[in-house]
């Protein structure tokens, strides 16, 4: 079965969402195949010092999630062509030219979501849903979730994760890598967690995440690095697939490491 990601075209610009680093825009945006419009959030290639590495982070972290059953907005490629580039003069003109293309959208969650404060009293269902969330983040090698950057909002009890742009921080590191499943590769990215404070010494229970983590077959891996837009360049790709590769092979050994930096 072959993962597809939604490709609609940018139609209207509504607003800049101030609150994070890379000005994300928000647009009307339309379903060219059905016709149907729908808002999404809009990560520029043109605005994240990543570029394309970082439109792809987006794309595969969140088809991972959504697969692991975490709750995150769902996905879909934005063409922002050059005559909608042209009508917008709220952000840098170079930022939106270069972005002219293909770039990442996340559905706009509006309605009773809220940012995630630190500390925020967490129910048992919370809990558990936080306990995986720090797997999936040493997982993607995630630092960009901690104190003051939740990049999660909450509706009721229910928490949503978003903003992988510097997911596979390990793509930048130059000389020797530990092996992924290795305490040593997460261990800082655990440490320094949003939800480390909060889960430090209690008692987790990881065997769902544990077998989501093995239930990423090599057919589902292939399946998504061919959902990577062509037009999205990074000669280092293959490494993501490695990494995810390596630790679902040594899924327990992985999962031991985070317990252990938990303690
Ligand atoms: N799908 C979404 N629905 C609603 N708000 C969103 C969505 N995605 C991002 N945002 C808002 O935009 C802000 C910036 O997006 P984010 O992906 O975190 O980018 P940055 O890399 O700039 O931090 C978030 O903090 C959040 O408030
Ligand atoms: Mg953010």
């Amino acid at each position: 079965m072959l993962i597809q990601i939604k490709k609609v075209e940018a139609r209207q610009f509504r607003r800049v969402l101030k609150s994070g680093r890379t000005t994300p825009l928000l647009f009307e945006c339309e379903d060219v195949a059905t016709g149907q419009k729908e808002e999404y959030v809009v990560k520029l290639k043109g605005s994240l010092d990543r570029r394309d590495r970082g439109l792809i982070c987006e794309l595969v972290s969140s088809t991972i999630a959504r697969f692991m059953g975490f709750n995150t907005p769902p996905i879909a490629v934005v063409n922002i062509d050059a005559q909608m580039a042209s009508l917008i003069d709220a952000i840098p003109k170079d930022k939106i030219d270069s972005s002219i293309g293909l770039n990442f959208g996340s559905k706009l969650l509006s309605g009773g979501y809220f940012n995630l404060p630190n500390d925020y009293p967490l129910t048992n269902h919370m809990e558990q849903a936080a306990a995986e969330i720090i797997i999936f983040d040493a997982l993607i090698q995630n630092f960009d979730r901690r104190a003051g950057k939740p990049n999660m909002f909450i509706k009721g009890d229910e928490i949503y994760i978003f903003d992988h742009e510097l997911a596979f921080s390990f793509l930048e590191l130059i000389g020797k890598r530990d092996s992924p499943w290795e305490q040593a590769a997460f261990s800082s990215c655990v440490r320094g967690h949003f939800f480390y404070r909060q889960l430090k010494g209690r008692t987790l229970s990881l065997e769902r995440i544990t077998q989501g983590i093995k239930n990423m077959g090599d057919d589902f891996l292939l399946d998504v690095q061919a959902s990577i837009p062509e037009e999205w360049k990074d000669g280092e790709i293959g490494h993501i697939f490695d990494h995810l590769k390596a630790i679902v092979e040594n899924a327990d050994r992985f999962i031991e490491g985070v317990r252990r930096e938990m303690v």
